[in-house]
């Protein structure tokens, strides 16, 4: 192993859970660096599910640390709801096991009501938020107005504020959205209420790093949403409010860029996404409705149904470009089955021309026709092989010509939601 960043290469929902779930056994911490609960990681275990939204996909591994680093946007219900759940299961979620970094930013019932009353309200481009209040937190993070986990240690500066706070949100929501303004005293006292039980979590992530790390273990660090979500190079403004890309692993910490020596792409077989934006590959026909129900593309956040699509090797190659991806991880293979031919998009035609690269113009990625290779489809099951050779000639084929087409190892194949559904190559 090695200290390792996992990046989905897609707009999410790649299968990163059950791959840091695989890795994090070997890994002293698995740290959240960005995102908050907008995420949805499912990990499968001997038929049980475990759907985790904000604390790290390491949790089912007895001996790993979880940390939820400054990067992330915490909400300390959705937090200790899931601590709940997680402990009603015998998981050990206590603060030896799980901590938080007390620069992370806190997510308000003000932040939730902005963000759906924007969906909510069509006023400029419906984005599709998971209406989390990600957006709004984020928003008030680069304001310099939010509120960290470490002030909830600190009544009178939580007071001070949120009273601040909602000077501005107040006049927002009354006067644009038409909504019953929000007492201060009653945020202020409700996350007071909760203090006892969150300031225990509190931590200062980078020094646990740094004690793990002086111990000789491998860290992993998660990342949520995809490549093409981030908020600089994913498909703006159809994108999520934080940096998904690999570079924020550092900044999302507190450990330097060199800390990292692998990073790993985890990209699905095929092509989804939810919410809206542009999708070059997406399938409205019977080959995308099969994809979605044999993959089961459902969000595991909110239960939206997720848009299917073909593997567009164009955006893999961007991902390689900006993330500097050492490996890819290609899931839900399996789901390919029986499906008549497979295709492969290898590059675009945009205004006339082939181009091999995303064009960067607001809203140009809407205008581009997918260039496709075609190969037959399989019929033969896969969720039992357990080695590359034992894969039929086709889906040999498949993975060999992706990795051409964007010029990295595929390192693991995933057949299958189960732990060991999983093929590593040597
Ligand atoms: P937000 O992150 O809730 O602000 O939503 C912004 C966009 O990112 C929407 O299109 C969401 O559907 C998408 N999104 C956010 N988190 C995830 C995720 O974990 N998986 C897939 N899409 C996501």
């Amino acid at each position: 192993m090695a200290n390792t960043v996992i990046i989905g290469a897609q707009w999410g929902d790649e299968g990163k859970g059950k791959i840091v779930d695989m890795l994090s056994a070997q890994c002293g911490a698995v740290v959240r660096f960005q995102g908050g609960n907008n995420a949805g990681h499912t990990i499968r275990v001997h038929d049980e599910q475990t759907i985790l939204h904000l604390i790290p996909s390491g949790i089912l591994h007895k001996d790993t640390l979880c940390l939820i680093g400054n990067g992330v946007v915490l909400d300390p219900y959705v937090f200790l709801e899931e601590i709940d759940r997680l402990a009603e299961r015998g998981i050990d979620v206590s603060p030896v096991r799980l901590a938080v970094s007390k620069k992370a930013h806190l997510i308000l019932s003000y932040h939730k009501q902005i963000d759906k009353a924007r969906e909510a309200k069509l006023v400029g481009q419906k984005i599709g938020t998971t209406g989390r209040g990600i957006g709004p937190c984020y928003e008030d993070k680069i304001a310099r107005v939010g509120l960290r986990a470490g002030d909830l240690t600190n009544p009178a500066l939580l007071r001070e504020k949120i009273r601040h706070a909602l000077l501005e949100k107040n006049t927002l929501l009354h006067e644009l959205y038409k909504l019953d303004p929000i007492n201060p005293d009653t945020v202020t006292g409700d996350l007071l209420a909760l203090a006892p039980r969150l300031t225990p979590y509190l931590t200062d992530v980078e020094a646990r790093i740094e004690e793990i790390s002086a111990a000789g273990k491998d860290i992993l660090f998660e990342g949520a949403q995809g490549m093409h979500l981030d908020i600089d190079h994913g498909t703006y403004p159809f994108v999520t409010s934080s940096n998904t890309v690999s570079g924020n692993a550092a900044t999302g910490s507190g450990v330097p860029p060199s800390f990292f020596t692998r990073i790993v792409s985890v990209s699905k077989a095929y092509t989804t996404r939810v919410g809206s934006g542009p999708f070059p590959t997406e399938l409205l026909d019977d080959a995308g409705t099969y994809l979605r129900e044999k993959g089961h593309e459902y969000g595991a956040t909110t239960g939206r149904a997720r848009r299917c699509g073909w593997l567009d090797t164009v955006i893999l190659r961007a991902g390689v470009r900006v993330n500097g991806f050492t490996d890819i991880v290609m899931t839900k293979l399996d789901v390919l089955q029986n499906l008549p031919v497979l295709r492969i998009c290898v590059a675009y035609e945009y205004g006339g021309k082939r181009c091999d690269r995303i064009p960067q113009e607001e809203g140009a990625l809407a205008d581009v026709r997918p260039v496709y290779e075609e190969m037959p489809g399989f019929e033969d099951g896969i969720a039992g092989c357990t080695s590359f050779e034992q894969l039929p000639d086709t889906v040999q084929t498949y993975i060999q010509r992706v990795e051409e087409l964007v010029g990295v190892k595929i390192s693991i194949i995933s057949v299958g939601p189960e732990r060991k559904q999983t093929i590593v190559r040597q």
